[in-house]
């Protein structure tokens, strides 16, 4: 096995789970309260940008109630430490991750907390609401919606991912049920590239066959666990 420099590492809803966010796929989760055409689609906010935009809303407002919690200040203090390397790709729109201290973050599917105007293109820092239609602080025009990705759009960031595995040793996925492409795709895309693969999460995944090691238990467990090992060598 090749010596540990480079890390990848892609996270999902189950990283933030204990920090009170819903994932998507579990019994009760945000799939099951809402149906994905009507709020995570461009043809849904076509239909009924009141319903989407208030959705947002109230995820974007309920965020900001949460704390990161020990699986998030684990990767942090990963993130301070490892002098080689080391990149967490994030499908989560939260801002976890970086409340927990990270810096080396990339947010493929957006991000809660950003407003994207579809008239000048710009993106703002927004924690407020959305379905007013506050003017875009830079052209005026009231065409801002959440800058989160929806399904049908392209996922952000793929050329810095796919750049920073080519190099990765090691891949690391946490908390994500691997039902959702390209993410889904990237322990492959790893394992092609040469990198060891690693997989954190609270039960088996779709993807789970794929990793060279899985390790089964809630992330706030597993997480600070595994980040004390690979500092310790
Ligand atoms: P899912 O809800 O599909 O999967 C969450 C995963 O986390 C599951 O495999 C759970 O077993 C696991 N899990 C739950 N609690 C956990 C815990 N405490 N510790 C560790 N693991 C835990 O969420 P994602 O895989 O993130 O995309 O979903 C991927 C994408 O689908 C999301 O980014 C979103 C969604 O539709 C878009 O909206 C574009």
């Amino acid at each position: 096995m090749r010596e540990i420099r480079n890390i990848v590492i892609l996270t999902g809803a189950g990283i933030s789970a204990e920090s009170g966010i819903d994932t998507f796929r579990s019994a009760g989760g945000l799939w099951e309260q809402h149906r994905v055409e009507d709020v995570a689609t461009p043809e849904g906010f076509a239909r009924d940008p009141d319903l989407v935009l208030r959705f947002y809303d109230m995820r974007r407002a309920a965020i900001q109630t949460k704390a990161p919690n020990a699986a998030h200040l684990a990767l942090a203090e990963l993130d301070a430490n490892w002098p080689g390397e080391l990149l967490i790709v994030t499908q989560n729109v939260d801002d976890l991750h970086e409340r927990g201290g990270a810096r080396r973050v990339l947010h493929m599917h957006g991000e809660h907390l950003n407003a994207w105007c579809t008239c000048c293109d710009a993106r703002h820092r927004w924690t407020g609401p959305l379905i007013d239609r506050p003017p875009c602080p830079k052209c005026e025009a009231r065409a801002l919606r959440p800058d989160v990705v929806w399904f049908g759009e392209m996922p952000y960031h793929m050329d810095r991912i796919y750049r920073a595995l080519r190099g990765a040793d090691l891949f690391v996925s946490i908390g994500t049920s691997g039902a959702v492409y390209p993410a889904a795709g990237l322990v492959q895309n790893a394992r092609e590239l040469g990198a060891q693969t690693l997989e954190l999460n609270l039960e088996p995944s779709q993807g789970s066959r794929l990793f060279h090691e899985s390790r089964l238990g809630p992330a706030s467990a597993v997480v600070p666990q595994w980040v004390a090992e690979v500092l310790a060598g």
